[in-house]
Order: structure tokens, then C-alpha cells, then sequence
């Protein structure tokens, strides 16, 4: 039987495309507008556990109110149907407003034939400033805070400046955070009542991010999640629009005990779903300050984790620290060269890995080789000792994650004495100064190892490998390393054989 309510859907997803259609390519992009697709926003709908008899519900950034559309029809193919529905929408951009007025009121009438009562409240306001004057202490202007008992949300994404407005009204909400889609979500768990239910779709950059630390602290301290979904196509979530992004949706409730959560995966929207329920400390570590929100979908990754975490070091253990590079290249512009000449020292960008290596210098690149050697550019140097260096950022291409060289001073011309680390490479050192090139070799082989690039996909997402990632790893000891190190000749085997080494030093 086909359900009253799938013209809904149908009449939400058409007003969707034709307004997508009409967007600005600028508001877009200022606005975060990406929209979800009528499949997407069913499958979010169909999340929520309860949804009871009197469902009050917030859709912050509500576009053309596709995921109200989607979670009342949800909500009235279920028994019992709830009594009402209040949904209150959230939007800024004047294009969506006529297209949510309908969709709004086609919900209206296919709740009343279902015999239930949608009521729709279409707020055109800034969502930030609206809810961040409901929760500062002492600022309401609006009375007294609306509760919510659900929320669905596909959050608009863009970075917010440390100053920007938005940045301090979220501040004297007490919510720090650097993102639009991190701050809508922050309010709105701030604004649903004890036991009320978030779904939402976002980026999966929170997981790790040093800068959504405060951020997964708020999620985590106050809700419990639920169910992870991740898409493992980038491009396919929200075919139509460029978004590349990997994104998940994710479920909590607020309030409730941290249980077990369900991991559940599928290449794109449509495409049969796998799904495992994990403990929580899998997901979330109870012993990490930071919080990372790790996503093992798979049986495997279980046992890329339980082999990382019972490696015995921390990087302090190992009296081991990992910096970004000094030298940013388009503020040290002016103390660039091309090429090395009589006062310079050699400059060390990605460009220059090669083969587990620093090959320097590389001709023809189009990276500077050299940092003029000056008074202004010494505080930029590092001794020429032995480090190991990888890459900030790994293109999507590439087959692993995290990719890392030793940086062997003997490989350099003979005199030189200092080198520029270019701020896309982080460097393990030891309070400044190198590392022994047994343990710098075996560190390297390491971090280029599978149960690495395993573990890591499972917390990070993005291409980004952050300082703060390669701190949060488990590392072999000492002694291990230099082992390793010492089966390294003067080139780095291919994966398989490096995977071995590691093998038979961890056992
Ligand atoms: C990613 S889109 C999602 C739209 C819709 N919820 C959906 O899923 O199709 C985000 C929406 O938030 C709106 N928006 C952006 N900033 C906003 C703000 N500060 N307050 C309210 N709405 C905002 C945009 O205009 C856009 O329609």
C-alpha cells in the first residue's frame, strides 16, 4: 500500500531541486547551502527511537524543510501516530522561504487526512543569534527558551573567524567553536529538552580536529551517541551538489546513558547497509583528553585498534615531539630562493619526499629549494640532524594517510649545518634537535606501516593529518623502533615487506 504521506516526499524533493536550481553560486557557498536529497533525509528520519505522541521539533537551516517533510512522514507511518508535530524552521535566505511555506503546508494537510495535526513556525532569523540570545545568561530578549524534544538538521558549513560576530554571540552562549555546522549543533543540543533525539548529517572533520576539541567535548558530555552512519563514496551523499567533504550522519540522545552505539556503513545513499554495535570506549576513549570519535566499521579495523592500543608508548614516553614546520611560505616570501646558493640553507617541503627519504634538491620543482640565510630567518631553522617528516596534507590519491621520511643529514651537501621545515610537514624531534637515526629510520617504517593507515581512517576522515593525530597514536618503544630501524637500508622496502618488519618487531 502506498502511504498517504509519500507525496510529501515526492512534492519536498521536487521543490528541492527547483530551488537548488535557483540559488546564488555565491549565497551558496556563504550560506553553506547543500542540500539533502529526499533519500537522505529518509533515512535520517527513520533514526529517531521515540518520537511520542507530541513531537516539538527543531529544523535549524531548514532550506526548503526537506527534513521535516522527511521526519513527519516518518512519524505518521508509525503506531502510534503522534498528536502533533510542531516543527519550528530556521532560515535566512529569502529563495528558500516560499518553497519551505509550501512544503510546510502540504505537512499540514497530509497530517490532518492521517488524523494528527502538524503545526509549522517558519522563523526567518539567523539561527545563531536567535539561539545564542536564548541561552547566554542574562541576555534572553526572545522569554523563555524553547524545548525541543528532536532535532533534525543538515547544518550549512563554514569556517567562522575567531572575531566574527557569530564567533561572539556562540561565546556568550559558552559554545566555542570555529565551524557553522559544529555551532548549529552545539546550540541545538544545548536547546532540546532532557531525553530529546539529534540527527544530523555533517562533515566528519569533529571527529579529530584539534579545533572541534570544545566541541566533541559539548556532544559527548551531554548526549550519547547513538548510531554512526558513514557514506564511504565522498562525492555520492549529495549527488548534485559538489561536496566532497566525507560525510556521516550521526544520532544521540541527550541525557542518556552511554550504551552501546551501532557503526553502520554504506557506499551511498540507496546502497545496502552494513552494521555492527561496539561498546562505547570503542568509539570514544575514556582515557583521551581529546575526545576523538573513532568509527571502526568493520571487523578488521577492531583488530587494527586492539593491536594499536597495546602498543606500550605514548610519544612523550619515548621523549619524542612532533612540530609543524616553522617556515610559512607566503609570510617568508621575500626569503625564498628558487635555487641553493652561497647563503642559503636548504628548504624542506613535501615536494622534496621521495622513497622514505628528504630528496633535496629537487630541480624543476615549482617549490623554492632554499631559505636565505639571515638574522630575520634564524628562529625559522632547525639544526641538519635526523628527523622524521611527513605530510600535512595527503592528497586523495595517495595510498596512505599518513606519509613519512627521515630527513638524514649526510644526505645533504657537505656544510650545511641548518634547514628550513616548510609549515605543511610535521617533524618528530627531541626538544629541537634530532633524533638517532636507528630509532628516526624505525619511527618512519612505523608510521608508514598498514596498521597506521588503518587505525587513523578510523578517527580521520579528511586528508588533514594533524600534529594532534600523530600525538594521539600508540608507539612501539625504544628499543623496537631501533630494531626496525636496522632492517631499513639506504632505500625503504614496498609495503608488504615493510608491513613484515613490523610484524616481527611487535610480534
Ligand atoms: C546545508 S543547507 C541544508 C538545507 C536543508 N536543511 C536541507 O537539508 O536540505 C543549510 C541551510 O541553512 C541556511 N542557513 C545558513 N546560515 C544560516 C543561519 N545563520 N541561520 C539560519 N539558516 C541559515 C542556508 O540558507 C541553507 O538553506
Amino acid at each position: 500500500m502506498t502511504l498517504p504521506t509519500n507525496s510529501l516526499l515526492a512534492e519536498a524533493d521536487s521543490t528541492r531541486e527547483r530551488t537548488n536550481s535557483a540559488l546564488d553560486e555565491t549565497t551558496r557557498a556563504s550560506l553553506g547551502q547543500f542540500m539533502t536529497p529526499g533519500i537522505v533525509a529518509e533515512f535520517m528520519a527513520s533514526m529517531f527511537r521515540d518520537l511520542g505522541p507530541e513531537i516539538r521539533l527543531l529544523d535549524a537551516g531548514a532550506g526548503v524543510g526537506s527534513l521535516t517533510a522527511a521526519l513527519v512522514h516518518e512519524a505518521l507511518g508509525r503506531k502510534p501516530k503522534p498528536r502533533t508535530i510542531e516543527a519550528t524552521a530556521y532560515e535566512v535566505d529569502p529563495v528558500m522561504l516560499s518553497g519551505l511555506r509550501e512544503v510546510f503546508d502540504t505537512c499540514e494537510t497530509v497530517a490532518r487526512r492521517a488524523h494528527s495535526r502538524f503545526v509549522g513556525r517558519v522563523v526567518e532569523r539567523d539561527f545563531i543569534e536567535e539561539g545564542a540570545s536564548f541561552l547566554a545568561p542574562g541576555l534572553s530578549r526572545n522569554g523563555s527558551p524553547p524545548s525541543f524534544n528532536a532535532a533534525i538538521m543538515n547544518p550549512p558549513y563554514r569556517k567562522i573567524g575567531s572575531q566574527s560576530p557569530e564567533r561572539l554571540q556562540l561565546r556568550s552562549a559558552g559554545i566555542e567553536t570555529s565551524n557553522l555546522y559544529t555551532a548549529f549543533v552545539g546550540l541545538a543540543i544545548r536547546l532540546l529538552k532532557p531525553g530529546g533525539e539529534l540527527v544530523a548529517i555533517t562533515p566528519r572533520s569533529f571527529c579529530n580536529g584539534p579545533y572541534f576539541r570544545p566541541f566533541r567535548h559539548l556532544l559527548l558530555d551531554e548526549m550519547a551517541l547513538l548510531r554512526v552512519h558513514v557514506f564511504e563514496s565522498r562525492s555520492r551523499a549529495f549527488r548534485g551538489d559538489a561536496v566532497l567533504q566525507e560525510n556521516i550522519i550521526f544520532h544521540a540522545r541527550k541525557g542518556a546513558r552511554h550504551g552501546k552505539v551501532i557503526l553502520s556503513t554504506s557506499v551511498a545513499p540507496g546502497e545496502p547497509v552494513a552494521e555492527r554495535s561496539v561498546p562505547y570506549a570503542v568509539v570514544v576513549d575514556p582515557k583521551d583528553t581529546n575526545a576523538f570519535i573513532h568509527l571502526p566499521t568493520s571487523d578488521e579495523d577492531d583488530e587494527m585498534a586492539l593491536r594499536m592500543t597495546a602498543l606500550p608508548c605514548g610519544l612523550a614516553d619515548l621523549g619524542i615531539t612532533v612540530s609543524t614546520g616553522r617556515v610559512v611560505d607566503f609570510r617568508a616570501r621575500e626569503f625564498l630562493r628558487d635555487d641553493p646558493g652561497p647563503s642559503t640553507v636548504p628548504l624542506i617541503y613535501p615536494a622534496h619526499f621521495n622513497g622514505g627519504f628528504v630528496a633535496w634538491p629537487k630541480a624543476g620543482g615549482r617549490k623554492a629549494n632554499a631559505l636565505a640565510d639571515e638574522d630575520e630567518t634564524q628562529a625559522l631553522m632547525v639544526p641538519n640532524e635526523t628527523y622524521v617528516l611527513t605530510k600535512r596534507f595527503t592528497s586523495k590519491e595517495e595510498r596512505r594517510r599518513v606519509v613519512a621520511v627521515v630527513s638524514d643529514p649526510g644526505r645533504f651537501p657537505e656544510g650545511v649545518a641548518q634547514l628550513g621545515i616548510e609549515n605543511h610537514v610535521n617533524y618528530f624531534h627531541i626538544d629541537g634537535r634530532g633524533l638517532p637515526k636507528g630509532v628516526a629510520k624505525g619511527l618512519a617504517a612505523y608510521l608508514n606501516s598498514s596498521l597506521v593507515d588503518r587505525y587513523f581512517r578510523q578517527f580521520n576522515g579528511h586528508t588533514q593529518v594533524n600534529a594532534t593525530d600523530l600525538r594521539s597514536l600508540r608507539y612501539p618503544n625504544l628499543d623496537t623502533l631501533k630494531a626496525m630501524g636496522k632492517r631499513i637500508g639506504k632505500s625503504f622496502p614496498g609495503q608488504e615487506r615493510l608491513d613484515a618488519i613490523l610484524e616481527d618487531a611487535i610480534g
